[in-house]
């Protein structure tokens, strides 16, 4: 049931591009983006003028790594926020908010009771949930179902790559009831998300590599993990797979905050793993993280680098170097987090734990 594997959370990561592929496919039909449940109408979602989307743990992250598209598709502020936050503050809801509520088992107790919160308040609620039929999806007025499988490992891995993409479907289907994007655009976009299954598995070609370095790794006392823009929020959910797998002191930081705090914990010999944009891309942004990891490496820092394939800048700074192919910017997300995953999970097993189940946590919480 392993498929081979030595643990669930190995099998899972390598059956990430057809978590991806299941995910997308049926969701663009007749040249449109199309939901699974939509109880609300096409009104509606032209009426949105401000999206929350709340959740938990790596479906935050999921959550935090969309804005940057969805932002930039929509137009639309986005919030990302903790479930847990979002419900006991006050925040400013009306029928035009569109609520994203992420949850691969659409069970977890603060992400129900957000959602509860926003439907009080009149607010429209979407459901990005794993689970078919679970109180989450039950209580939206639109839903997005994660096709990942069944997860069985805790550390969430497919389903997390699953509601990235999921999250950013949403964001399509608002640019296009809002014709921020073209028609052409949209479908654009789409065919690019479609090619991730694809860049995904090249990735999954460096796993003995990242094992590798996972085992030599295994003896440090702590992980830092910088990014930024759409790496930032990766850099947290690989800080968070370290945590939770390998009882590690990790954290994850935007590269641009060094300076005001975290640099003071860099020493000799402290493993830093950097998410580096593309340098194709955004080159503004490659250049600022190329000065931030020689910044981190002259004090002494070991800097594991996440980078697009023939990134030949950033070599003379990176300790070790994981390739990923190279993908548009906004989808970066898809194929970085992978290696992380990886990495956290070898760590973890040279340390002697049990992968698919790290001490004191559940896979559905579903009490506070
Ligand atoms: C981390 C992890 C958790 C979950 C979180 C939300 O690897 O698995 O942080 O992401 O508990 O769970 P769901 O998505 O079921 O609401």
């Amino acid at each position: 049931e392993k498929g081979g594997h030595e643990y669930f959370m190995l099998k899972e990561i390598e059956e990430q591009p057809e978590a991806l592929a299941n995910t997308l496919r049926g969701h663009f039909q007749s040249g449109r983006i199309v939901l699974d449940e939509q109880r609300m109408s096409d009104q509606d979602l032209r009426d949105v003028d401000k999206v929350f989307v709340v959740a938990c743990g790596s479906a935050y992250h999921s959550g935090l790594v969309a804005k940057y598209a969805i932002e930039h598709w929509t137009r639309l502020p986005v919030e990302v926020e903790l479930a847990s936050e979002f419900r006991y503050r006050d925040p400013v809801l009306d029928r035009d908010t569109l609520v994203v509520a992420v949850s691969q088992s659409g069970e977890t107790a603060d992400t129900l009771e957000a959602v509860r919160h926003a439907r009080e308040q009149k607010a429209r609620v979407l459901a990005v949930c794993n689970t078919n039929g679970a109180q989450i999806p039950r209580e939206s007025d639109a839903v997005l179902y994660t096709h990942a499988g069944p997860e069985i490992g805790v550390a969430s891995t497919k389903a997390f790559l699953a509601q990235v993409a999921a999250n950013y479907l949403v964001g399509l289907a608002l640019a296009q009831a809002r014709g921020t994007k073209y028609p052409d655009e949209v479908a654009r976009e789409f065919a690019e998300l479609e090619a991730m299954p694809s860049a995904v598995s090249q990735v999954l070609a460096t796993v003995d590599q990242v094992r590798e370095l996972g085992r030599r790794m295994a003896d440090s006392r702590a992980v830092l993990f910088l990014g930024r823009h759409v790496g930032f929020p990766v850099a947290l959910e690989g800080a968070l797979k370290l945590k939770e797998l390998a009882y590690m002191h990790a954290e994850g930081f935007a590269a641009g905050e060094l300076k005001h705090g975290p640099i003071a914990l860099i020493e000799d010999g402290l493993p830093v793993v950097v998410v580096m944009p593309s340098p194709k891309g955004r080159a503004v942004l490659h250049a600022k993280m190329v000065s931030n990891i020689s910044e981190i490496q002259a004090r002494g820092a070991r800097t594991i680098v996440i980078a697009e394939e023939g990134d030949e800048r950033v070599r003379p700074f990176a300790d070790e170097l994981v390739e990923v192919p190279a993908v548009p910017t906004l989808l970066q997300p898809l194929v970085s987090t992978v290696p992380l995953q990886v990495l956290a999970a070898e760590i973890a097993r040279a340390r002697g734990y049990d992968v698919d189940k790290p001490r004191n946590l559940a896979k559905s919480v579903t009490v506070e």
